[in-house]
Formats: C-alpha cells, structure tokens, sequence
C-alpha cells in the first residue's frame, strides 16, 4: 500500500518503575485494514493500545495521527481528535451504569453533541446486529458479561471511526458469538472504511483479520 497510514508509531518506548514494556515500536495502521496483536498476559498490549490513542504518554518517540505528529498538541486537542478518530472495546467494558443500555451505546456521539434521529436508529442497528436489540432500555447491572461486551462493541461503532481499538473484545464471550462479534466488527469497518486493532489470545480469531503481529519482549513481529 502507497497511502500514508492513519496511525503510525515511530520508536515508541514505554517503562513502569523501570522495567521496559515497549522498545523502538515500529507500527503502522492503514486504512481500512484489520490487524490483530496476541502475546502473553503482562506483555504491553494494552499499554501499546492506550500508548496509540494517546490515552498514556509514551517515554520516547513519536506518534503521528493522519500524518500529524501529535505528542506535542494540546491536551484538548487530543481529546477532539482522539474522538472523531478512535472507537475504543476497553479490557473491562467501562460501561456506565448510571445509563441504560442505548444511553451507554450512543454516548461517543452525545460527549460531541446533540443526537439525531439518525444516530438512535444507527444504535438500533448496531444492537440489533449484536443480536441484543431487545435489552435496549435495560440498565447495565442485569445484563451478562458476555451482553455488556456486545454492548461495548456497539458503542465502539456508534461514531463511525477511522480506527477500531478492540482489547480483548471476545474474551467473555462463547465461541459462536465471539466468531460473530468479530465478523460484525469487520463488516461494519469496511462498510466504514474504518480499520480495526483486535488484542486477542484467541488464534482463530486472530487468523481472520488482514495481519497479525506478536508482541514480546517489547517489540513487534509479524506472523
Ligand atoms: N500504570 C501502570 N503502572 C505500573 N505498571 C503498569 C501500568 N500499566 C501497566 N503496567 C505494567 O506493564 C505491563 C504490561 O501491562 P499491560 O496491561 O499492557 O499488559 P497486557 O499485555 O495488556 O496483559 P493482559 O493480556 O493481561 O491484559 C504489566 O507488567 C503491568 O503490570
Ligand atoms: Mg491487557
């Protein structure tokens, strides 16, 4: 591919009390490509995951958004962009319990303003595409953990995204939905034209998207 990548990482370098996660990470994600990364538990992942989002600041290197370098913008700045750019499936969910489920599912669009009618019926159809369209007014406490997860995969989608930032998405879930949620995720990034990072310990799952990387020992390879 000749295109600029959306997200790139040069030399990325992250440490905790010393100890070295990430080393001179070379990554780069493309336009509507899905990427998978697996590695053991404790490896960086999800360090590597925020690190890309700039949810956590690297120690060293440089992150370039649509071919901006954008460590050095303003914190608010990020914010805006990191919401227009990224749909995130986060490790734990972090659904809010104080909403209900199309709430929780339509809040990336209401924290950048009002919502439309559109939008309600594009949650609709996420949710329905998550086979859970009929707990859509339940509240977060009575729903499974494999039903929040759904939940969370919806929300990732509602704002149309150019990157998919999916930890573990599948983990609780059982293999026939796992399969589905994963083939949702894919088939609405290419009617989006959006591209998906998938954090997965699952290798069948990881053979469906376009590349598949390992990480350990702080960097990258490609399988
Ligand atoms: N904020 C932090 N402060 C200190 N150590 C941290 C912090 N965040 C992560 N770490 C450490 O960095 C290492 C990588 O953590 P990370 O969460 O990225 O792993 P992971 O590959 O996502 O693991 P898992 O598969 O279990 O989710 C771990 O040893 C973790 O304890
Ligand atoms: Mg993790």
């Amino acid at each position: 591919m000749n295109e600029n990548p959306i997200v790139e990482l040069r030399g990325v370098g992250k440490s905790f009390k010393g100890c070295s996660v990430l080393k001179d990470v070379k990554f780069s994600i493309f336009r509507g490509e899905s990427i998978s990364i697996c590695g053991a538990s404790g490896v960086g992942k999800t360090t590597l995951l925020n690190i890309i989002s700039l949810l956590e600041q690297p120690d060293s290197g440089n992150i370039f958004w649509n071919g901006e370098m954008v460590l050095n913008r303003r914190a608010k700045d990020i914010r805006s962009l990191r919401s227009a750019m990224f749909g995130f499936v986060f490790q734990n969910h972090n659904l809010i319990h104080e909403l209900n489920v199309i709430e929780n599912v339509l809040l990336p669009l209401k924290v950048r303003g009002k919502i439309s009618k559109n939008d309600t019926n594009f949650a609709n159809s996420l949710l329905k595409a998550a086979g859970i369209e009929g707990k859509k007014d339940e509240t977060i406490d009575v729903l499974s953990g494999g039903e929040r997860q759904r939940i969370a995969l919806a929300r990732s989608l509602v704002n149309k995204p150019s990157v998919i930032l999916a930890d573990e998405p599948t983990g609780n879930l059982d293999e026939d939905n796992a399969n589905r949620a994963l083939h949702l995720m894919m088939d609405i990034c290419k009617l989006n034209n959006s591209s998906l990072l998938l954090i997965t310990h699952n290798q069948q799952l990881a053979k469906l998207t376009d590349k598949t990387f390992f990480l350990s020992s702080g960097g990258l390879s490609p399988q």
